[in-house]
Order: C-alpha cells, then structure tokens, then sequence
C-alpha cells in the first residue's frame, strides 16, 4: 500500500472543516448523522473539534462487502433513533465515490421533512461521482483509486490505520 494522505494532514483538514462548521452552525443544534461503518473515526474526530451543542447518531447501509466496486445496490442495514423533522442535519461520510450511498441517504432525511441537510465527506471521488447536489464540506479530493484508512476498509481490513493508502494490486 501506498500512503496517500497523511495523519497530519487529515488532522488538519479536520479542523479546518469544524471550524467551518462552527461558523456556520453558531447558535444551533444539529444532529450529525454517521454513517457505518467507515465514518466511526472521522466523526470522533470531527465533533470534539466542535463548538456547537451537538447531538450525534448513526445509520448503517451496505458496505460493497469484499470487492472494491460498488454493486450499485444500496441496502439500509441500521436505522436512525433520532426525531428528523425540523432538526439541521449534517451527514458525515468516509468517502463519496459514485454518490449512490449519499443519494439514497439525502432522499431519506429529506422525506422526514428536516430544517436543513448538509453533507461532510473526508474524501471524494470527483471524476466518477454522479450526484446533483452539493457536497458541503468535503476534506479532500481524489482520483479514481481505491483507497483504505482512517476507517475505511478492504474486506473489513484496515480501518484502523491513521494515515489514507491506496491499495495497489
Ligand atoms: P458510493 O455509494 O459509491 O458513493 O460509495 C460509498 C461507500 O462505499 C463508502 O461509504 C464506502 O463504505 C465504500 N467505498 C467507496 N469507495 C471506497 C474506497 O476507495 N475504499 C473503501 N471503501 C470505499
């Protein structure tokens, strides 16, 4: 493998997107939804960097299991505790690739009626994602590889490493 962000880097950014995100969330209290299971250590570190009164839960969908491209099927596998409706929500992803997981998660929270919605992904794969909607806050951008790390997995291998690799043949 080879390393392709590292661990300062990504702390970096990190607190460079929650100083944003205490900007302009100042005075209110949204619920950041993680998504499983690659957004676990992105979330833990995002929200102690936050200064806003947050409250925090977590949705589950399927993973591509043991293969590294997506099967285009998105199958949700926990659902919310949470109350959305009139609440500001922010998703926070590990990564968006073709955009199928955050699509099917935006029409999801959209049809419980939220005050507002707003996404944060640590990376994005801007040359094969194919959403209509913005991306809010996103940490990095990256080219069309497949890539493990700071939560995100191969064959649920890997999450726990601190730096991003990109996982060569
Ligand atoms: P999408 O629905 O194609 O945008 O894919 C989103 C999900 O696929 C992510 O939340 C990850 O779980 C997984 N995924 C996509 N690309 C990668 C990758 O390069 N490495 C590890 N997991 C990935």
């Amino acid at each position: 493998m080879k390393e392709l962000i590292s661990a300062e880097k990504i702390s970096k950014r990190i607190k460079a997107i929650a100083r944003k995100i205490n900007r302009d969330y100042k005075g209110k209290q949204p619920i950041f939804i993680g998504v499983l299971n690659g957004s676990f250590i992105l979330i833990a570190d995002l929200v102690r960097e936050l200064k806003v009164d947050c409250e925090i839960d977590f949705i589950k969908l399927s993973s591509y299991g043991d293969e590294k491209i997506s099967s285009g099927e998105v199958k949700l596998l926990k659902e919310l505790n949470c109350q959305i409706k009139g609440r500001d929500i922010v998703l926070i992803e590990d990564i968006v690739d073709t955009g199928l997981s955050v699509s099917y998660l935006r029409k999801l929270i959209l049809k419980e009626k939220p005050a507002s919605l707003r996404f944060v992904t640590l990376l994005y794969k801007k040359d094969i994602c194919k959403i209509d909607f913005e991306i809010d806050y996103i940490g990095f951008e990256i080219e069309n590889e497949f890539v493990i790390g700071y939560g995100l997995d191969f064959a649920q291998k890997y999450r726990n490493l601190k730096a991003v690799y990109v996982l060569q043949e």
